[in-house]
């Protein structure tokens, strides 16, 4: 019986500017998944470890059981596999918890199977759990946790990803304070429509996001790192989100955004020394929010993707 097991990296999905569009993916965390071959004829979740929660082990509830049937069914592949999935990244944190474990469970069977599936049909069924967890069937966390390094959705419809070109040597700290927030809601809180005015700052900062990134120019990249469509909503389900952000700034971060829908917050830096100063200013600055804890992060960008161990 053939089984397979896969890391799946975290993500920081809209990079501030590029909601639901722009994300990247760290080196740690990670989703561990295994999939292993069974005459049982059905798809199981045989094991989660998650330290900080509880995740459905029913497949119809689960991302990486939701993914990896949509595939099977595609694919017209008719024999039972166990699913096993070891949560390094945690829950409704803003790290593409979901997005990596259904990224992993799908990518994982295409190793196995070898079906041909290219790189936007292993995407479409990781969304489809996307969309059944969080409501949206967005892919800038599941893209980049899929191709690795910073990717661009420029279309939902046919779905269609960028990658963007990274040649600069940078730091992610990201900090996870010890409440949840589920995508769902924090979804809730983004305008139905925005003005003319917010989209063309927005689109302005955006363009010049991917501009910077092109020509690896750190100024340009931090003052284009500004979000007026979710930070200002979402910020208030972070406590002491300001003095977080603060924090980072005052520590030589060249930007600092909520990652995805958060709570998790994250910054960017040019060195190590200066992301593990970074994220001990703003662990201390959640700390002094009543005593929040929080658990920090420090990676480079991830260029690989999932990746077979
Ligand atoms: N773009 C999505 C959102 C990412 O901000 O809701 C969720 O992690």
């Amino acid at each position: 019986m053939k089984k397979i097991t896969v890391t799946a990296p975290a993500t920081v999905a809209n990079l501030a500017c590029g909601y639901d569009l722009l994300g990247l993916a760290v080196d740690s965390p990670v989703d561990t998944i295994s999939i292993k071959e069974t005459d049982s004829g059905k798809i199981r979740i045989s094991s989660i470890e998650c330290s900080d929660g509880k995740l459905p082990s029913d497949v119809d509830m689960n991302t990486a059981g939701i993914a990896l049937a949509s595939y099977m069914k595609e694919n017209e592949i008719d024999i039972g596999l166990d699913i096993s999935i070891d949560k390094g990244i945690p829950l409704s944190g803003g790290m593409g918890s979901s997005a990596a474990s259904a990224v992993g469970a799908v990518f994982a069977a295409e190793k196995m199977f070898n079906k041909g599936n290219g790189m936007i049909e292993i995407l479409s069924h990781a969304l489809k759990a996307e969309m059944a967890v969080s409501g949206a069937g967005h892919a800038d966390n599941a893209g980049p946790c899929l191709y690795g390094g910073i990717t661009l959705v420029r279309s939902y419809s046919p779905l269609d990803i960028v990658q963007i070109p990274i040649n600069i040597d940078i730091y992610i700290t990201l900090v996870k304070p010890e409440i949840q927030v589920r995508t769902k809601d924090a979804r809730s809180l983004i305008p139905e429509n925005i003005s003319i005015s917010t989209t063309v700052a927005q689109s302005g900062n955006l363009a010049a996001l991917i501009h910077g990134l092109h020509v690896s120019d750190l100024d340009i990249i931090s003052n284009s790192m500004q979000d007026y469509i979710a930070e200002p909503v979402r910020s208030q389900l972070i406590p002491g989100y300001d003095k977080v952000k603060g924090a980072a700034l005052n520590n030589r971060a060249f930007a600092c955004n909520i990652s995805g829908s958060g709570p998790t917050v994250f910054a960017l830096s040019q060195s190590l020394e200066d992301a593990n100063n970074i994220g001990d200013a703003m662990v201390k600055a959640f700390a002094d929010q009543g005593g929040v804890s929080s658990l920090m992060y420090i990676s480079k960008i991830n260029t690989e993707g999932p990746k077979v161990i």
